[in-house]
């Protein structure tokens, strides 16, 4: 009789851990199970752990481990730029869907849900766009129905096969512009004037009513003092107005672009950011993590150690943020190793780097270790699965 019981429950147990593609949550540093990438980690908490994907270096035959790791380790991706409007339209009304596809198809074969990336942004525009606009050879009106036909179009295209979209993009401005209050920026706020935010989000809803749909932003991690140069205190007044006002947004994407040289948070300050989107009613996701730092000096180990345990230490807060919240869907890393990072090419003085979980050989970093350990030793009651977010119909 103890036997049969016995017998039933090691069944039981079983199944659970095979439905949920998993290692048991009471799995600790003494048990061995079988897969433990981040992808099969992250599946315990029914949580999504990416990376963007540089469609060069996935396509490259002189670097298989990128495509390996891309498909071994990760269980989302977001393009890292072939979605964008200059590489989807470079000329006007002439679509290069190619290279999306492609990674849409790979992610298809491998499982992956896709993080759409991005229908509105201030930058990588195509240029027949934004020289018209200067020139006035398009108008305001125009511009309007151009940014309806284009959301309508890649939205329809990739109707079905996108998890969440970033609808609009860093919208917001920072303290360090001027005004320092917080206001829309950039050029389409500058044409369309700021309604065009809620005008993205319907667009896209009427175009696909069932992906999730985002508004993406950098420096969200943290409130800051709720005054007028709190950028997060401005999205987040942003999207409760826009869901008051029955417009169809999802979720809140922080980026999550973080560097050692800064004070940073901790992952009480994150976890109550998050809980305040998401007692809205919205979805959260970690979007485009990456933790730099300055790289001038580390042939010095002195100099280098600090700045990975640092990066570890910061990766590490953002997830357990992450896993702390069951409305904090994806964890998505913005690259895969140091080689392939943006940091460097966009921080040269003084030049920073080392932002990702892998190093210029693909050796894991002390980050990566960080969230294996993040992923794997944790579970109920603090860390509970993730709830499936429902699209807004809006209205
Ligand atoms: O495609 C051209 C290629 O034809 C040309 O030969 C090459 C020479 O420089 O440039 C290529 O374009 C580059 C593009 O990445 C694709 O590699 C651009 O110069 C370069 O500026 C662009 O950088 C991207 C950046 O967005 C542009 O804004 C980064 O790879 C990408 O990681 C970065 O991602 C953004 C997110 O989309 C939004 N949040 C911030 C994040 C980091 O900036």
């Amino acid at each position: 009789m103890k036997l049969r019981r016995f017998t039933v429950v090691a069944v039981t147990a079983a199944a659970v851990a095979a439905t949920l593609n998993v290692v048991p949550a009471s799995a600790g540093h003494n048990s061995k199970p079988a897969d433990q990438s981040l992808r099969a980690l992250a599946a315990r908490h029914n949580l999504y752990i990416g990376t963007a994907v540089d469609s060069a270096a996935l396509n490259d035959p002189a670097d298989p481990q990128y495509r390996k790791l891309v498909t071994q380790e990760f269980n989302t991706v977001t393009a890292e730029n072939v979605m964008k409007w200059e590489s989807l339209e470079p000329t006007r009304g002439q679509y290069n869907w190619g290279p999306a596809d492609e990674l849409i198809e790979f992610a298809r074969k491998n499982k992956q849900l896709v993080r759409g990336h991005v229908l509105v942004w201030n930058n990588q525009l195509p240029a027949w766009l934004t020289e018209g606009v200067a020139d006035g050879s398009i108008s305001k009106t125009e511009l309007r129905e151009i940014l309806k036909n284009h959301i309508t179009t890649v939205v329809k295209h990739f109707k079905g096969k996108i998890w969440q979209w970033d609808v609009v993009n860093e919208a917001a401005s920072d303290p360090w512009d001027s005004p320092s209050t917080i206001h829309y920026k950039g050029f389409w706020a500058q044409n369309l004037g700021e309604g065009y935010v809620a005008d993205a989000f319907r667009w896209a809803r009427a175009a696909d009513p069932k992906a999730l749909l985002f508004y993406n932003d950098y420096n969200l991690e943290a409130f800051g003092d709720r005054g007028p140069s709190d950028k997060v205190q401005f999205v987040y007044n942003m999207v409760k107005s826009l869901k008051a006002a029955g417009v169809p947004i999802d979720g809140v994407g922080s980026q999550g672009h973080l560097g050692t040289q800064y004070g940073n948070y901790d992952v009480f300050q994150v976890s109550d950011t998050l809980k305040a989107f998401t007692d809205l009613g919205l979805a959260t996701a970690f979007t485009e993590v990456d933790v730099r730092s300055h790289t001038a000096n580390i042939a010095d180990s002195n100099e280098l150690n600090p700045r990975l345990q640092a990066s570890a230490y910061n990766h590490g807060v953002l997830l357990q943020a992450c896993l702390s919240n069951p409305k904090c869907l994806s964890f998505t890393l913005w690259g895969v190793s140091d080689h392939h990072s943006w940091v460097p090419t966009w921080f040269d003085d003084p030049p920073e780097g080392l932002a990702t979980v892998y190093d210029e050989n693909y050796q894991p970093k002390k980050a990566y270790f960080e969230l294996k350990g993040d992923l794997l030793f944790s579970g109920p009651p603090y860390v509970l699965p993730r709830v499936t977010q429902k699209p807004n119909k809006g209205r």
